[in-house]
């Protein structure tokens, strides 16, 4: 648990990476199993720290769960259990995603107050109205949200007050199996969200408007098991690019829509990098120093939160001051005091930063604190004289399939050091 990253820096990257499925997909599509009795199939899984917490959390609800390489198979009871483990629960945020598929099958669900990044109180106050718009009554009971039903869940206007990712999939789990039509306004519109819809219009269900900020979504009484390939991670892929763009180094990354990544590619170019898309990859080849862009985070398809750490890391070397501001989670910006320590040229004020870009970083000592700052910190230490230390890297495990060995095809001085 206590492994950190030794990185050397300095080194520019260069070759091919390929990227497996999405973290913020596969947990999700898991839960999503949970909607129809029999054997699911989902392809293209990473092999990430998540899935097998996922494997537990589900086999607590009755479900065998085999992970085979890339392939997980799911195979649902007739009837789950609705209270999810509360231990195997917390230990990850994602895990909420079983209270809208539990609500639907089972007329209550139990899911412990999850844990997870710290990067901002994360509540589930749209979650719960969702539900509760649909006839489920919520509750926090010990640590615990507790939903129920009195008989089956009915079709409702929902409108989000903020296209919140988790709201929406918990929304749309829970809508596929309930009596009628749900219309979700401002729903969000990421594409792990069209890949859940994806599969679950393979299982039998009723959606009209994926992609968009209105889903209709016509309940049906039973979905069926299904065979689904989870799409590529776009915040992986995107965090090569930005490293491309930081070493000076040339990446060509398969595996992904570059559509999926369009604003992150498009502000590469514009710090001067230059940026080739495919049908399934793109390539990012930059030869100097970058110059200073400005970044909103915002939800797709705006600037994407998740790859806010790189955009800091680009920023900190760039020729000029770019201004970054975080419009998603309130804490993210935590990831900028590990980058002083890196001497990076930084300061906050509310929700922006304002970096001043210097010609190298400083290598010391720097720890993760959630998946992407964790990522982002590597990213730096690629940029800074000497050898960084990298620790608390167990969070950059939890989305980073394989980082180090792919560090280091790409001609990076990286090893991980067991404490
Ligand atoms: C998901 C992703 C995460 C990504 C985020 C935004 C997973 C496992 N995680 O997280 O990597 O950074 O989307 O793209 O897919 N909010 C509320 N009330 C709610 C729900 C959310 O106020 O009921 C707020 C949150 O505190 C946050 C914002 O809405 O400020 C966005 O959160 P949300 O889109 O729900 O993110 P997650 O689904 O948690």
């Amino acid at each position: 648990m206590k492994d950190s990253f030794l990185v050397t820096g300095g080194a520019r990257l260069q070759g091919a990476v390929k990227v497996s499925g999405a973290k913020n997909s596969v947990l999700k599509l898991m839960a999503a199993a949970l909607l129809a009795e029999g054997t699911t199939t989902l392809r293209n899984c990473p092999e990430i720290l998540d899935v097998p917490l996922m494997k537990k959390v589900l086999e607590g609800l009755g479900c065998e769960v085999v992970i085979d390489g890339s392939t997980v198979y799911i195979t649902t009871p007739g009837l789950p259990c609705s209270d999810a483990d509360f231990e195997a629960v917390r230990q990850f945020r994602a895990s909420v995603c079983v209270l809208g598929p539990l609500t639907a099958r089972c007329g209550r669900a139990v899911v412990a107050l999850p844990g997870g990044d710290a990067i901002g109180s994360r509540p589930l106050d749209m979650h719960q109205s969702g539900l509760e718009k649909m006839g489920a009554t919520t509750k926090i009971r010990h640590g615990a949200v507790v939903a129920e039903v009195a008989d089956r869940l009915h079709g409702a206007r929902i409108a989000l007050d903020f296209p919140s990712v988790g709201a929406t999939e918990n929304i749309l789990t829970a809508a596929v199996l309930a009596d009628g039509q749900t219309i979700l306004d401002n729903a969000a519109r990421e594409p792990e969200i069209i890949d859940l819809c994806e599969m679950l219009m393979s299982m039998g269900a009723q959606i009209h408007g994926v992609g968009t900020s209105t889903i209709t979504i016509d309940g049906v009484g039973k979905l069926h098991p299904t065979e689904h390939e989870v799409i590529g991670d776009r915040i992986v892929a995107g965090t090569w690019a930005y490293a491309a763009a930081m070493t000076r180094g040339d990446i060509t990354v398969a595996g992904i829509a570059p559509s999926h990544l369009h604003l992150a590619l498009e502000k590469l170019k514009v710090a001067g990098a230059e940026v080739e898309t495919y049908n399934h990859g793109f390539r990012v080849r930059m030869d100097r120093r970058p110059s200073a862009v400005d970044y909103q985070t915002l939800p797709f398809p705006g600037f994407p939160t998740d790859l806010q750490p790189m955009a800091i890391g680009i920023a900190a070397i760039a020729d000029g001051t770019s201004v970054i501001t975080e419009n998603v989670f309130e804490s993210r910006f935590r990831f900028v005091d590990e980058m002083l320590r890196l001497g990076a040229d930084a300061s906050v004020d509310g929700h922006h930063v304002v970096i001043r870009g210097i010609e190298q970083l400083s290598s010391t000592a720097v720890w993760s604190s959630d998946i992407r700052a964790g990522a982002g910190l590597v990213l730096a230490a690629l940029v800074a004289d000497g050898q960084t230390e990298v620790h608390d890297v167990y969070h950059i495990d939890r989305g980073y399939p394989n980082f180090v060995e792919n560090l280091q095809s790409l001609g990076a001085q990286v090893e991980r050091v067991h404490h």
